[in-house]
């Protein structure tokens, strides 16, 4: 699909949830006349309606379109900071800041504090520990599902594979899982009425499932310091960097981050993998004809494809000028991952999917800069032996019906996809 975009700018507004409702198409158009016509565009922030919080007053925003802006929103953290808040357009108030002020809302020195600790949670070998643990769940969750011929991918293989992951590398018990999957698709619902019914408040939806998340980690966290096993909790609590610990509050907001980072993006990539692979016969064969040779740059046209994080926010430190656009300090801009990732002027044929891009400089994991995500190679692998043991378990599995998506200007996600095979 080339969009030979029908739209004026004038009439595109991000903030309406409306326009987050429209064809998958239209919203790819919608993003080619921005970056065509208005590549740093602002909008006012979205009223949240039905909420009794109050909500700090918020200016609104102005939406980085193109790669390059993206990439030196990225490259400077000292001029776009990412503390006022990263994954919210809106300021949020002080009660929410508590369990949303992980890693990702902080800047230096704090966020090279905590990313040191954490990284080396993530060493290679409790990578190693990760990666056998994908190994069987992927098995054991493709097991289960199938048996009937037809079933949800989302719901019966997508979710509660990776959701299993985390857990497990967490050290959550079997037990709560249901638990942290109903808390991180509230928390990252956007307001979508399958997690927050009619009537449902929902900032205070999402703050409970906050809340309850953390009672959660701090529970784990302290007995995991006295008891330790191999898991990420127990290198977590227990790491000491130049005598830094996490404290209490930094071990439960990275966990409500990681269950909410870790969850709905790898769901999601697993979801438009399926939707990508049925739609584009011709790249799941020559993918199946060299699996081994061809899913490196396939995983990565994936989250390319997918850029299952639509953007993250960051908030001038001082006046600057980006191509041309004077932001004053404390102006808020968006970088949309998702419109980077088609910006014709760095990928060839931006819109056709290939399974063999090379190169593929995605943003599908952040820009380079300090928060690029984390979890990248994890995801990868996720990716990869989920597609090995599907493909070769069921290799005429395909997607039928229309997909259920997600509403949300946030995640690119899609909430039920039927299948075959
Ligand atoms: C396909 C799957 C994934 C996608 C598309 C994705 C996307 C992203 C993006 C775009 C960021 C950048 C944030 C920014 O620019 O401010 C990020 C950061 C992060 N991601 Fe991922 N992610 C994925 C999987 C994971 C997994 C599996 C984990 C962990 C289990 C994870 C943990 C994190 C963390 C902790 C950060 C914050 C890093 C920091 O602030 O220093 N992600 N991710």
């Amino acid at each position: 699909m080339t969009p030979d975009s029908p739209w004026n700018v004038d009439d595109i507004n991000l903030s309406d949830l409306e326009f987050w409702r429209r064809p998958w198409d239209e919203r790819e158009a919608a993003f080619a006349a921005l970056r065509r016509d208005r590549p740093i565009s602002f909008y006012e922030s979205a009223l949240i309606e039905g909420t009794s919080i109050e909500m700090p007053p918020s200016k609104g925003y102005y939406a980085l379109t193109r790669y390059r802006d993206v990439a030196t929103a990225s490259r400077y953290p000292e001029v776009f900071l990412s503390g006022p808040g990263a994954v919210s357009q809106m300021d949020l108030p002080p009660e929410m800041v508590e369990y949303f002020s992980g890693m990702i809302s902080t800047d230096n020195p704090k966020h090279a504090r905590l990313r040191r600790i954490v990284s080396n949670a993530f060493s290679p070998r409790n990578v190693r520990t990760i990666d056998d643990s994908i190994e069987r769940v992927a098995e054991e969750t493709i097991t289960r599902a199938l048996d009937e011929g037809s079933g949800d991918f989302m719901t019966d293989i997508a979710a509660p594979f990776v959701l299993e992951i985390i857990c497990a590398m967490m050290g959550v018990p079997a037990s709560d899982y249901p638990t942290v999957l109903k808390c991180s698709n509230v928390i990252l619902s956007n307001g979508d009425r399958e997690y927050n019914p009619e009537g449902t408040d929902p900032l205070l939806a999402v703050l409970e499932a906050g809340s309850t998340l953390t009672t959660l980690m701090e529970e784990i966290g302290k007995y995991r310091l006295d008891n330790p096993v191999d898991d990420i909790t127990s290198a977590l609590v227990n790491a000491e960097i130049e005598s830094e610990k996490l404290t209490h509050q930094e071990l439960a907001s990275f966990f409500v981050l990681l269950v909410a980072a870790g969850n709905e993006t790898t769901r999601t990539a697993l979801g438009h993998a399926l939707l990508a692979l049925s739609d584009h016969p011709d790249q799941k064969a020559r993918l199946l004809s060299d699996f081994e040779g061809r899913i490196g740059t396939a995983t990565d046209e994936i989250v390319r494809w997918a850029s299952p994080v639509i953007w993250m926010r960051r908030t001038l430190s001082v006046d600057y000028t980006l191509s041309d656009r004077e932001l004053e300090a404390g102006d808020k801009v968006l970088l949309f991952y998702n419109s980077a990732n088609r910006d014709e002027e760095i990928f060839k044929d931006p819109y056709d999917f290939d399974v063999g891009r090379t190169p593929n400089d995605h943003y599908g994991f952040g820009a380079p800069g300090p928060h690029f995500c984390l979890g990248a190679h994890m995801a990868r692998r996720e990716i990869t032996v989920m597609l090995r043991k599907l493909y070769s378990r069921a290799p005429d599995i395909h997607y039928v019906g229309e997909p259920s998506r997600l509403t949300s200007s946030f995640i690119n996600g899609i909430t039920h996809l039927s299948y075959e095979y």
